[in-house]
């Protein structure tokens, strides 16, 4: 054990980032590298799988070389393992990284450690940037909120590596809601920091959007979100909701910046809520939240305000590490390294890979 250097590089491309971080004994981030493909998918409102693969290709070696010469990587010897997203993910995607990582593995004579992207999102909550000053680790038992573009989930957690579902959406997530409304406001892709941004300018904020509590379980749904929106567009545009448009409708900034804050209201209120009450239930310790929707600092707020009131820790990792980067692949690397867990040659892409299953009832 004692030779081991606890130092991780990390791939990560299951969606529209290209990421290679260098990140030692799970916490320490040495580089994270991460080229966004967000421009380019903003032409099309969406990520189109055959685009993001391309750029993948396109970005892998230039990322990958930057982050070695960053982290002063020579002849390799001081790498304990490789790390890489094997899903949930865009196969397309995915299947660049792990090729990637194979061959580094591969070349170099190291184990190759396959992460769970959503795993990844929660194992930034133990992340500490260069020169930053330390800070205790997440405690254990904690839940953990994970909001990204496509999953939407809390899972209980009492050991590293341990997931409990608790809940999760039974139709889009919660960043699959953003981006949709967001399009419908007529607001730029993603969906997300254009709502967010929109909202902080509403000078009403009287338009009440529903909540689908659906009843004491920790489950979430956010469909019924898009339908609320266009209902509240079309009141605001005096037209029939079946012949409107979907997508960018010409409305005042104003009534924007409304509609923003009504929506982004709901949604944050049943994810900080059921969020908390789920950490009650278990008597947990910490809370932490991830995925790209943690960016959101209206739910972190609310997070660390009932939180505070409880008596129970938050951890929200700062917004460029809510979202997708390979630092946070780096983490969980490290803790199923030490796990002993290896891919092999033969390691696949799994783009439905799940983290936790809804136990029988
Ligand atoms: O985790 P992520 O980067 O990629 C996935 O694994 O899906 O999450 C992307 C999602 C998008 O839906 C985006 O709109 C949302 O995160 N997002 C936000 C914010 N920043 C990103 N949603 C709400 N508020 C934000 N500030
Ligand atoms: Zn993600």
């Amino acid at each position: 054990m004692t030779d081991l250097s606890g130092r991780i590089l990390a791939v990560e491309t299951s969606c529209d980032e290209t990421a290679v971080a260098v990140v030692e004994n799970g916490r320490r981030i040495v580089t994270n590298v991460v080229a966004s493909q967000v421009a380019l998918h903003s032409a099309t409102g969406g990520i189109v799988p055959e685009v993001a693969a391309r750029a993948h290709l396109r970005w892998m070696i230039p990322v990958l070389e930057q982050a070695r010469r960053e982290a002063g990587i020579g002849d390799w010897s001081d790498v304990e393992a490789v790390a890489v997203t094997e899903g949930p993910g865009l196969v397309g995607s995915l299947l660049v990284g792990i090729t990637m990582a194979k061959t580094l593995a591969w070349l170099h004579g190291l184990p190759l450690v396959p992460v769970n992207h959503l795993e990844g999102h929660i194992y930034a909550a133990w992340l500490l940037d260069p020169g930053e000053a330390d800070k205790p680790a997440p405690e254990f038992p904690l839940v953990a909120l994970v909001v990204s573009g496509g999953h939407t989930f809390l899972v209980e957690m009492t050991d590293h590596l341990s997931y409990r579902l608790l809940g999760q959406t039974v139709d889009d997530a919660a960043g699959e809601a953003f981006d949709k409304v967001g399009r419908l406001l007529g607001l730029p892709y993603p969906g997300g920091p254009a709502i967010m941004q929109a909202a902080a300018g509403a000078e009403h904020r009287d338009r009440v959007f529903p909540r689908a509590w659906l009843g004491d379980t920790f489950d979430f749904s956010f469909s019924g979100l898009k339908t609320a929106a266009r209902r509240e567009v079309a009141r605001e545009l005096g037209i029939e909701v079946d012949h409107m448009g979907s997508d960018g409708q010409d409305l005042p900034d104003a009534a924007v910046a409304e509609l923003a804050y009504g929506f982004q209201e709901s949604v944050v209120d049943v994810l900080s809520a059921k969020t908390l009450r789920a950490a009650e239930e278990i008597d947990a310790r910490t809370i932490v939240v991830g995925g790209g929707v943690a960016a959101n600092s209206v739910l972190r707020g609310h997070i660390e305000q009932g939180a505070e009131r409880r008596g129970i820790g938050v951890v929200v990792p700062r917004p460029g590490l809510c979202t997708d980067n390979a630092a946070m692949i780096g983490a969980a690397g490290f803790f199923r390294s030490r796990a002993g867990e290896r891919g092999g040659v033969d390691l696949a892409a799994r783009p439905s890979l799940k983290l936790a299953v809804p136990e029988p009832v």
